[in-house]
């Protein structure tokens, strides 16, 4: 962890800036260690990664994040069933949210829930050259799934700043990304309203907002195709979580993508 990365943080107890608790080098990267607010409130550093989660997570999450834990490993290959059943390329259908960024100049980008990064791996098949524009970070309150997206971005050569966070108290500065991006965990999380909230406070004015998650069209979800796949994964019967949106949320925007079975929600404030 370095200290750019530190600046777009904050403690998710309190809301203050953090610093490291002893001098470092512009350049020095810190891979054990603490950071501290101006408050006293502790966090650690592991594997390079600031551990920044506050308060304690409830018994329904914990559920999900052992299960995370346990299959991040495996999570990349047990995705790509989703191709052949789905008759969808989910690395190509992940590019798609490149259309989001601006043609050239700098773009700070979150990925919230970055399980194992294959987003990130998506953005560098797009943009090999000119990954130096990005200023990427992403959060997941898995440390099993951070440690492959991790070794994926090391083997990648990109520059990702790593945070072990959770999305209902995201511990960045608000409004510091032009880009806020999620996709694959909102059906399943406890406090919805909560986290499209976060989503969009540190989002800048201007900036967007992409939710894609499983969710079948109007038109897919009434087909035999449809019914079968909700039959079999219950989390295709989602619909686009609208009566969750913060009040703030403007240009609100509903498609459906990944060939009519996941949706796409993007917003602003
Ligand atoms: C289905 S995976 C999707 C991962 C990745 N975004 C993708 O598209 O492949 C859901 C992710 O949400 C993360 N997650 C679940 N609950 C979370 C929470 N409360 N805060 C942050 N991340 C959470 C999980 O650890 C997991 O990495
Ligand atoms: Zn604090």
């Amino acid at each position: 962890m370095k200290g750019p990365h530190l600046a777009s943080l904050k403690c998710p107890e309190c809301g203050k800036r953090l610093k490291f608790n002893r001098e470092i080098l512009p350049t020095e990267s810190i891979e054990t260690g603490q950071i501290v607010c101006e408050r006293g409130h502790s966090w650690s550093i592991i594997d390079g990664i600031p551990s920044l989660v506050y308060p304690t997570i409830n018994e329904k999450d914990a559920k999900w994040i052992k299960e995370y834990d346990d299959m991040a490993e495996a999570y990349d290959e047990l995705v790509k069933q989703y191709d052949d059943w789905l008759e969808i390329d989910m690395m190509k259908e992940r590019e798609r949210f490149t259309t989001f960024l601006p043609i050239e100049g700098p773009s700070r980008i979150i990925d919230v829930s970055i399980g194992t990064a294959a987003n990130f791996v998506a953005l560098h098949s797009n943009f090999k050259n000119q990954m130096g524009r990005f200023n990427l970070h992403g959060m997941d309150l898995s440390t099993g799934m951070l440690k492959v997206a991790k070794r994926k971005i090391v083997d990648l050569g990109i520059d990702v700043s790593l945070t072990h966070g959770n999305v209902f108290n995201i511990p960045y500065q608000s409004s510091f990304f032009d880009i806020v991006l999620h996709t694959g965990g909102v059906n399943t999380f406890s406090d919805i309203h909560g986290a499209l909230s976060e989503m969009l406070r540190i989002v800048r004015a201007g900036g967007e907002v992409i939710v894609i998650d499983e969710g079948l069209s109007p038109r897919m979800r009434d087909s035999d195709k449809g019914k079968e796949i909700i039959k079999a994964n219950s989390l295709f019967a989602a619909r686009p979580p609208l009566e969750f949106l913060p009040e703030k949320a403007r240009n609100v925007e509903v498609s459906y993508v990944m060939n009519d079975t996941f949706y796409q929600m993007v917003f602003s404030k």
